[in-house]
């Protein structure tokens, strides 16, 4: 194979999750394609792109960029609503506290208003927080709305990945540079088109 069809090709990149136990009418797709550039592109940094729309509403898939975990959501109008359910418990609901691109423009923190697009990185010590949707009673928090959980020291996140009160991780997950064109999501690059 031509080095260049190689660096064309589909590479599947895992799901870490879906959507939990919470009974939603939709089955997790497992694998999502992204059209990435070559090994050596891709340590340096090069962009990520792939297409969202094939993702189901309530969807969490992770894609990687410069080597870190990039977290997609794509949310449904309910999970959207029901953001206000966990505003008293965020530590900083507007990102005040860290530079954030596209602050303000959409519910979802990123450019568009129906998928989040955020580090998968917890801002504490780094470990990977988990996405746990459904809003229902959990172990860590009787009143859980849906969001992210981290299994290493117990921070918090809310499902656009801001960060509650009293956990240990100081700042809201990080939205990185990213691009819509259509259904084509990049990471890693922002243009206007
Ligand atoms: S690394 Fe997430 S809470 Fe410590």
């Amino acid at each position: 194979m031509q080095d260049k069809d190689k660096t064309r090709r589909k590479v599947l990149i895992g799901l870490t999750s879906a959507v939990g136990l919470s009974g939603l009418p939709f089955a997790a797709t497992p694998f999502i394609a992204a059209w990435n550039p070559s090994a050596k592109a891709k340590a340096a940094g090069a962009p990520v792109k792939l297409d969202v729309s094939k993702m189901q509403f309530g969807q969490q898939i992770q894609v990687s960029w410069r080597k870190q975990p990039v977290f997609i959501i794509r949310h449904t109008k309910e999970s959207l609503a029901s953001l206000e359910l966990s505003l008293s418990k965020l530590a900083d609901p507007n990102s005040d506290l860290i530079s954030e691109p596209y602050k303000g423009l959409f519910p979802t923190r990123s450019k568009s208003s129906e998928y989040s697009v955020m580090s998968g990185v917890c801002t504490h010590l780094g470990c990977a927080p988990k996405y746990f949707p459904e809003v229902e009673p959990k172990s860590w928090d009787a009143t859980w709305s849906g969001g992210f959980f981290c299994p290493c020291h117990g921070s918090m996140f809310d499902i656009v990945g801001r960060v509650f009160k009293g956990v240990p991780a100081p700042t809201n997950l990080i939205v990185p540079p990213h691009m819509f064109d259509g259904s084509i999501l990049t990471i890693g690059e922002d243009k206007e088109l």
